[in-house]
Order: structure tokens, then C-alpha cells, then sequence
């Protein structure tokens, strides 16, 4: 170690004088634990190694739980886990016009709920809530709000507050290669699909804190564990929504463990009745449904999962894909490719 008074006189280095340093004064490094040793006093070599058996235990402790919930996870497969009832809760659900935002409405009326259904396309929410009611009468309502508006979110949290269950589920695609997508396309996807959930889970999370319950939900797609040409402003807008998600179960883990969330990541959906086509896509992966997307969502809440792939094993594979070296990695996903396009070029016309 060098005393304080040669430290006192050394020359700043630099970069050029790097090859000129006196050898002659270079020592070998003493071993790291001989200076750990030497530079700590048996106070602090206590307290160090406290800490590292603290930290054993704890290695132990997170070993024996990963086990547990492996296990567990592999009992929920085939035994039910307990789910919590939605009987009589308040239901937002965006995008509640058509496509999953409907199912997702149609199969919260079997659960029991009171339904909240937003939309910018007024004549399809009204019908949304048309069939909710028609199933189990005064059980949903329309509302227009357009949630990429922050003056429209501060009114719809006015006119709908207490929400007990925020489903931010609206969003846009666009199937364009990087060059062919506009930059209002891309905009708006951002807008979309990732700004208004920031806008509204700021909106209502307080209510739900101040309450002492909530449940945050998000339709992310598939497309958040993997990758594909022609959607790359998409795909950034789900592992954008998938990554924010993510670290508010962090900060609700800690801070609030009350408010529970999910993210629901469906694989292509072939397009509902109530849907338009919105892409071309061809995967020798079959499709999954909006109804079938609807029922992952609506169980994930209940069994209060955070992250829900449809189909299951998708998120198996996905993961086991990244895990590849890429260039193997990319053969599976050739072999089972996912192509998709924009729906003008499908017919003839340029984007
Ligand atoms: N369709 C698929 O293949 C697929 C796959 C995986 C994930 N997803 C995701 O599922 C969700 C629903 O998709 P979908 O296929 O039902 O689409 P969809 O187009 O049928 O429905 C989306 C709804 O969101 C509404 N919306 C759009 N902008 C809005 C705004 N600013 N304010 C309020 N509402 C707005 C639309 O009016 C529409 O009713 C989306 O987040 C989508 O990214 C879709």
C-alpha cells in the first residue's frame, strides 16, 4: 500500500505517461483478503462477517422458496389455487369497443362486476354495453374518453372514481417495415399503447392506495418476449408496457402491497367478430382467440398473476428461445416464423 506521503508526492498520471511509469516501482498487488485483513479491525471483520452470514441464510431462504413456488406453480397447473371473487367490483376497461376490450367486458358480467366500458368509438361501446346488460341488466355503462388525453383522463377519474380494477387495454398496431411506418403511426402507438397507461394508473392509483385495494391490469402482447420483423414500433410499446409493469409490482411489493397487478401478453388473435383485420400474419403458431384472451385476463386478475401468456406454454417457449445462442435462437424462429405485414401491401397498394 503506498504511505500518505508518497501519495502526497506522486505526479497525477497520465494517459502518456503510461508506458513511461518507473517500472522499478511497480509491486505485485497483495492478494485481496491479505489487504481485507490487514485494513480491518476486528470490529469491522465481525460486522463483515455477520453480513455474510446474513446473506448465506438468505441464499438458503430464496433457494428453498424458489422450490416451493416451482412446485406450487406446477400444482396451480392442474389443482385450481385459490382465486379472489370480482363480485361487485368496479371494472375500467379500455377499449371496451370491440375485439378483446368486448370479451374481456362480456366475461367480467359473469363474474359479477360493474363495468366501466371506454372507448373513442361511440356506436360499438354502446353495443359492447348493450350485450353486457342485455346478459345481467344495469351492469355496464359506456363512456367516451380518449386516453391518450390528459384532460379527459382527470375527467373520466371525476366521473368514475372508486375504480377497483383498472384494465388498460386499448391499443394500435401497425405491421410496417421501420421505413414504411410513418412517424404518426409511430406516435400514436406510443401514445397508445404506452403513455395513456402511465396517465392512467397515475390518475387512479391514488384512490386505490387511499382505499386500501386495487388491481392494475394491462394487455401487453406476446410480441414483449420476442421479436419479428415489420413491428418494431409495436413491439417497443409492449416491452415498454410489460417493462413498466413489471417495476410497479416492485414498487407495490414494498410500498403497497394491496395493489396487485397483471399483464396479459396474447399471442396473434384472430380478429373477433367485432374487430377489423388490422395486419397480415402467418406463423405455423395457431392464433388464439379475443374470448379465450378474455378469460387469461380475467383469471390472471382473479388468481392475482402477474404475467399471463396465451397460450401458457408460450411464455416457456419464448423464454427458452432467449436462453438460445442467437444464431440457434433464430432457426426456431424461422422454422415456426411469425410474418407479418402490412394489410396495404396485402392489397397492392403501398403504405
Ligand atoms: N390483435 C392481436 O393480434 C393482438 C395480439 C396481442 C395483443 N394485442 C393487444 O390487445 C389489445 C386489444 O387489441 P384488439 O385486437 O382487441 O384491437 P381492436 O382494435 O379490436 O381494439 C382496440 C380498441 O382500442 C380502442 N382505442 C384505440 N385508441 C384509443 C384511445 N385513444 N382511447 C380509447 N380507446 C382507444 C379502439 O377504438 C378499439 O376499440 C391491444 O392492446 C393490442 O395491442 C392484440
Amino acid at each position: 500500500m503506498a504511505t500518505s506521503e508518497e501519495v502526497r508526492h506522486r505526479k497525477p498520471a497520465s494517459p502518456d505517461s503510461q508506458d513511461a511509469t518507473d517500472m522499478s516501482s511497480f509491486r505485485e498487488p497483495e492478494p485481496v483478503f491479505t489487504r481485507f485483513i490487514s485494513m480491518t479491525s476486528p470490529k469491522r471483520l465481525e460486522r463483515e462477517l455477520i453480513d455474510w452470514i446474513k446473506f448465506l441464510a438468505e441464499l438458503i431462504y430464496g433457494l428453498v422458496l424458489t422450490v416451493f413456488y416451482i412446485i406450487k406453480e406446477i400444482i396451480d397447473l392442474t389443482v385450481p389455487p385459490r382465486q379472489k371473487s370480482l363480485q361487485g367490483e368496479h371494472v375500467l376497461v379500455t377499449g371496451a369497443a370491440r375485439g378483446l376490450g368486448r370479451e374481456i367486458c362480456l366475461r367480467l358480467v359473469r363474474e359479477g362486476c360493474k363495468i366501466s366500458a371506454v372507448d373513442i368509438l361511440e356506436d360499438q361501446v354502446r353495443e359492447t354495453v348493450a350485450l353486457c346488460n342485455a346478459m345481467r341488466p344495469n351492469c355496464a355503462t359506456a363512456y367516451l374518453y380518449n386516453i391518450t388525453d390528459k384532460k379527459q383522463i382527470e375527467a373520466m377519474v371525476s366521473e368514475l372514481e372508486p375504480v377497483d380494477i383498472l384494465i388498460n387495454n386499448a391499443g394500435i398496431v401497425s405491421g410496417s417495415s421501420i421505413l414504411e411506418v410513418t412517424d404518426q403511426q409511430i406516435q400514436t402507438m406510443f401514445d397508445v399503447n404506452v403513455m395513456s397507461h402511465f396517465w392512467t394508473i397515475r390518475a387512479f392509483l391514488p384512490g386505490m392506495i387511499e382505499r386500501g385495494k386495487g388491481h392494475i391490469a394491462a394487455t401487453a402482447s406476446a410480441a414483449a418476449f420476442t421479436q419479428a420483423e415489420n413491428i418494431a414500433p409495436y413491439t417497443a410499446t409492449k416491452y415498454a408496457v410489460t417493462g413498466m409493469m413489471l417495476c410497479l409490482r416492485e414498487e407495490f411489493r414494498r410500498a403497497h402491497p394491496e395493489i396487485k397487478i397483471t399483464t396479459l401478453h396474447p399471442f396473434f388473435i384472430t380478429p373477433a367478430a367485432s374487430s377489423p383485420e388490422h395486419w397480415t400474419v402467418n406463423s405455423r403458431l395457431p392464433d388464439v382467440t379475443a374470448a379465450q384472451s378474455a378469460d387469461f385476463m380475467v383469471d390472471g386478475i382473479k388468481k392475482e398473476k402477474v404475467t399471463v401468456t396465451v397460450p401458457r406454454h408460450l411464455y416457456f417457449l419464448l423464454q427458452a428461445l432467449s436462453w438460445l445462442p442467437t444464431p440457434a435462437g433464430e432457426i426456431w424462429r424461422d422454422i415456426f416464423y411469425a410474418r407479418i405485414d402490412s394489410l396495404e401491401k396485402k392489397n397492392g397498394k403501398t403504405p
